[in-house]
């Protein structure tokens, strides 16, 4: 069974200190969550503090980003091995926020990725077409490059270690989330292409849905069968929301 996995990307949100008070509100609500996975992915400056405040509890650390180089004249970039240090068990990469506004390629990202594995940090590799790319009826042909050049570095042994996030751009922040049964489809097919690569390892991959989950959809996303997770943007900023996402219905059981 794959163990569920609901990750808020704060994106450009919240200070340390906004962090910290966020953490201390949220602990005690998923207390008592049921055998899921909850990671806070906070802005770099939210790690350090966030760390101290989660240190010893259910609830993981992931970074927003990573630069796939071990140090050097990289202005402004942060190295895997500063992301071990402050403790963080995953890293986003492809975000399409970040393919769109800084131009980042499946090659770059597929480097991240591997980086990222290398150091021990499991990845959380993003994928998903434009509105105009789903008028086209390009979905699945966009998402399956994407796949394919940014999982490429992935060595076979350490693909159950990889998380997908499906995020179709159309969905994200628009407050149109795609249904379960477009969902559905794009991580059956994902999931296809993922034993194309990596054979009955993609049976233990997980993949995460993205776009404008929320307290009043989580539900019937996670009761797909090929759905795995979230990863929330919006209702991730509050702390009984993102708790109650985390608390999804059947989660218990
Ligand atoms: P929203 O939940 O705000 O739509 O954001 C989704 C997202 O991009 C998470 O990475």
């Amino acid at each position: 069974m794959r163990r569920p996995i609901l990750a808020a990307n704060w994106k450009m949100h919240k200070t340390g200190a906004e962090a910290t008070a966020f953490a201390k509100a949220f602990l005690p609500l998923v207390a008592d969550a049921g055998e899921v996975d909850i990671v806070l992915a906070p802005p770099f400056t939210g790690l350090v503090p966030l760390a101290q405040t989660l240190g010893g509890s259910r609830v993981a650390l992931a970074a927003q980003n990573v630069n796939p180089e071990e140090k050097g004249a990289f202005t402004g970039e942060i190295a895997p091995s500063m992301l071990v240090e402050i403790g963080c068990t995953y890293g986003i990469v492809g975000h399409s926020e970040r393919r769109a506004l800084y131009g980042e390629t499946d090659d770059f990202v597929a480097r991240k990725a591997a980086a990222l594995l290398a150091h021990g940090i499991l990845p959380i590799v993003c994928v998903g077409e434009t509105l105009e790319e789903r008028e086209a009826e390009r979905a699945f042909d966009v998402i399956g490059a994407q796949l394919r050049g940014s999982l490429a570095a992935v060595p076979d042994e350490r693909a159950s270690e990889v998380v997908i996030a499906y995020e179709p751009v159309w969905a994200i922040g628009t407050g149109r989330t795609a249904t379960p049964e477009i969902a559905q489809e794009v991580h059956a097919f994902v999931r296809k292409q993922l034993a194309q690569r990596f054979g009955a390892a993609a049976e233990a991959m997980r993949i995460q849905y993205g776009g404008s989950v929320k307290p009043d959809n989580v539900d019937t996303l996670m009761a797909q069968p090929d759905i795995d997770g979230a990863l929330v943007g919006g209702a991730s900023l509050d702390p009984e929301q993102f708790a109650r996402i985390a608390k999804f219905e059947s989660s218990g059981e």
